[in-house]
């Protein structure tokens, strides 16, 4: 790979042991895929930063010295900073957690702890009143960035129009230190047309998208693949499907024939048609068939908790949940929810009217953190979530391997409160 005089000066550990060990990451990641040179990026997310995933690896980060070299944010941590006792957290993971978070701050790292850095308003502005489109934490199209996070690349990707690979932990935080990235994969244009037409023969919504998306890695493999609806998905269900093929598939982006801004049909070979039945029959096949879409890890099962959020909730959602909360409480005739049930949602919002509205239905709304990732949440058994992702992840990485149903945002809320 070429590097210029600076990069082999970094690489050689003239300007010191953190640069050198991060240009080696990025070399050593380069070489093996081809990559000519590297390129400067805009920005980079580092994700890794729950104590609970991990764990005493952070000690490396601890060892970094300088500063990142271009705005960095940090994907959720395993509490709420500010509430984690509400949570039960315990002192011991508190204290850690907060050790994690403060070697990534030393470096010059935003403590945003988010999955959806895109949805972070400008700083200084009315999160309530801005227009996302203005914020400088959100790629624009064309721009490259490193950003780690399936569901975050994928969107970026697709529905922005940047370009990012798929980065891990050590080569976004590398990236972030020198600025750059090697050049290959997805920050290359030929590589991120679609190949493969997914026409969608039934009208779709809400946690259908997440289901789609996690059926997509099964169907396209490493192929991009460029859906065709019937109507324009919202940005939310957008992000359901990101989330979802980063769930179970390797594919970086997706496009959307009239919605997103790199859709084109020249390169593809091959049409699949897809039935919303299929996404039933997908996720029945990975486990046994509950309420809603269906339900992973086997068995019926009633649910013990309803989780919302994955990725977190934007300030769209809220007020969605807000609004369906309103209805099924007028409809149950409760004012609270019966069940525990917990959104996760950007730092933004923390405060906010539509939050305390949420919280006055008995639900619970917590930032920084989700319910993947914080180690609050094992105990409970069986999940309710309208999140494709949460239905993949939270049994692989909970020890108590919970059941997950996946049901539309409507079910979800109406089952907390019967
Ligand atoms: Fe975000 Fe946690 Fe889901 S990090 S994408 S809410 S698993």
């Amino acid at each position: 790979m070429y590097l210029t005089k600076e990069e082999e000066q970094i690489y050689e550990g003239e300007r010191g042991w953190t640069l050198q060990k991060a240009m080696q990451i990025l070399v050593a990641i380069g070489e093996l895929n081809g990559a000519e040179r590297l390129i400067p990026i805009k920005s980079a997310h580092v994700s890794g930063a729950s104590y609970k995933t991990i764990g005493d690896a952070y000690e490396f980060v601890e060892r970094l010295q300088g500063r990142v070299a271009v705005r960095t944010t940090l994907n959720p941590v395993g509490m709420d900073l500010e509430r984690w006792r509400e949570m039960l957290i315990d002192e011991d993971f508190a204290k850690k957690q907060r050790a994690v978070l403060s070697a990534y701050e030393r470096l010059g790292i935003l403590a945003e702890c988010t999955c959806v850095p895109y949805e972070i308003p400008p700083p200084r502005s009315h999160p309530l009143e801005t227009s996302l489109a203005s914020s400088p934490f959100r790629p624009r199209e064309g721009e490259h960035i490193a950003w780690s996070e399936s569901s975050a690349v994928i969107f970026a990707n697709s529905v922005l129009g940047a370009r990012t690979n798929m980065e891990g932990a050590p080569s976004a935080l590398a990236a972030a230190l020198l600025g750059k990235t090697p050049l290959y994969g997805l920050h290359i244009p030929e590589n991120r047309n679609a190949t493969v037409k997914l026409l969608i023969c039934d009208e779709i919504s809400d946690a259908d998208f997440g289901a789609l998306g996690l059926l997509t890695g099964e169907i396209v493999g490493d192929s991009v693949p460029l859906f065709e609806f019937k109507g324009i998905p919202s940005e939310d269900e957008l992000k359901q499907l990101a989330a979802g093929i980063g769930a179970t598939g390797s594919v970086g982006i997706f496009h959307v024939k009239g919605v997103t801004p790199e859709a084109k049909e020249d390169m593809i070979s091959e049409v699949v048609h897809v039935e919303r039945s299929q996404l039933r029959d997908f996720l029945e096949s990975c486990g046994d068939a509950g309420a809603g879409v269906g339900s992973s890890s086997g068995g019926g099962g009633e649910p013990d908790v309803v989780a919302i959020g994955c990725p977190h909730c934007s300030l769209n959602e809220l007020r969605r949940i807000y609004k369906i909360l309103k209805e099924e409480s007028k409809r149950s005739r409760r004012s609270k929810v019966a069940l525990p049930f917990f959104i996760f949602t950007a730092r933004a919002f923390r405060g906010s009217e539509i939050v305390r509205r949420i919280e006055n239905f008995g639900v619970k709304v917590f930032c920084d953190t989700c319910f993947v990732v914080s180690p609050a949440f094992e105990r409970f058994s069986c999940i309710l979530t309208n999140s494709g992702k949460m239905w993949r992840y939270a049994p692989l990485l909970s020890q108590r391997r919970p059941k997950v149903i996946l049901a539309s945002t409507e079910e979800c809320v109406k089952r907390a409160f019967s």
